[in-house]
């Protein structure tokens, strides 16, 4: 493990190796950053985004959290979504988990961990939507990693219930909501077939109307 020296040493080297090939690189991004892409990933420190998408810095927005959770009252979250949907203007939202997620293992188990119980209660109740099909699984590991697709898929609905994301498609904006999920010991990403692009996709229960409220006499 690199102290903080050999960091400052990594940082001027990977500094210096980019202007030799594109002198105005810094200055280009410092003026503006303008990514297709918004990354909603595991904080898990094997599961970097830029690095596996092969992609430069700039390419990219990045949220992480444990479990890549997508929790409306999680003002975090919601703002960068936010951000990256209306000021960004990204037109892929990508939600990617990985097998063999920690934070998925222990939403299985039953021993109390401290105030990240709360968080991942949520992959609980993914659990419980589809306890018979896991339970089927006789092995932990792949019933952890089913769980953690099955997780994926949620927080990808999740996104889309979010009246960000609904008002962008009603303006007729292009944006899509992917749900990825990343090999550990391959180093391959699997797309989870699902590709989100219309509030016509959704749960009838899950669509939001934006009503504009200068627009008439209130009935109520
Ligand atoms: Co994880």
């Amino acid at each position: 493990m690199p102290d903080l020296e050999e960091l400052f040493e990594n940082n001027r080297n990977w500094s210096r190796r980019i202007r030799e090939t594109a002198p105005d690189f810094f200055n280009r991004l410092a003026a503006l950053q303008s990514p297709k892409f918004l990354w909603i990933g595991c904080s898990d420190s094997r599961v970097s985004a830029n690095e596996i998408l092969g992609l430069a810095p700039g390419e990219v927005f990045v949220h992480r959290n444990v479990a890549n959770l997508v929790i409306h009252t999680d003002l975090n979250c919601l703002s960068v979504i936010e951000y990256a949907v209306e000021v960004l203007r990204v037109e892929h939202i990508i939600v990617c988990g990985h097998y063999g997620c920690g934070g998925v293992r222990a939403a299985c188990e039953h021993t109390q961990l401290g105030l990240i119980d709360n968080w991942l209660r949520n992959i609980k109740d993914t659990y419980a939507r589809h306890q018979r099909e896991l339970e089927s699984i006789d092995d932990a590991a792949g019933r952890t990693d089913r769980l953690c697709e099955l997780n994926v898929l949620a927080q990808v609905q999740s996104v889309c219930h979010t009246t960000i994301v609904q008002n962008a498609w009603t303006t007729g904006r292009q944006l899509a909501v992917h749900g990825l999920i990343y090999r550990l010991t391959d180093g391959l990403l699997h797309d989870l077939a699902v590709r989100i692009a219309s509030a016509g996709q959704l749960e009838a229960i899950f669509r939001m109307e934006k009503i504009d409220r200068n627009s008439g006499p209130c009935e109520n």
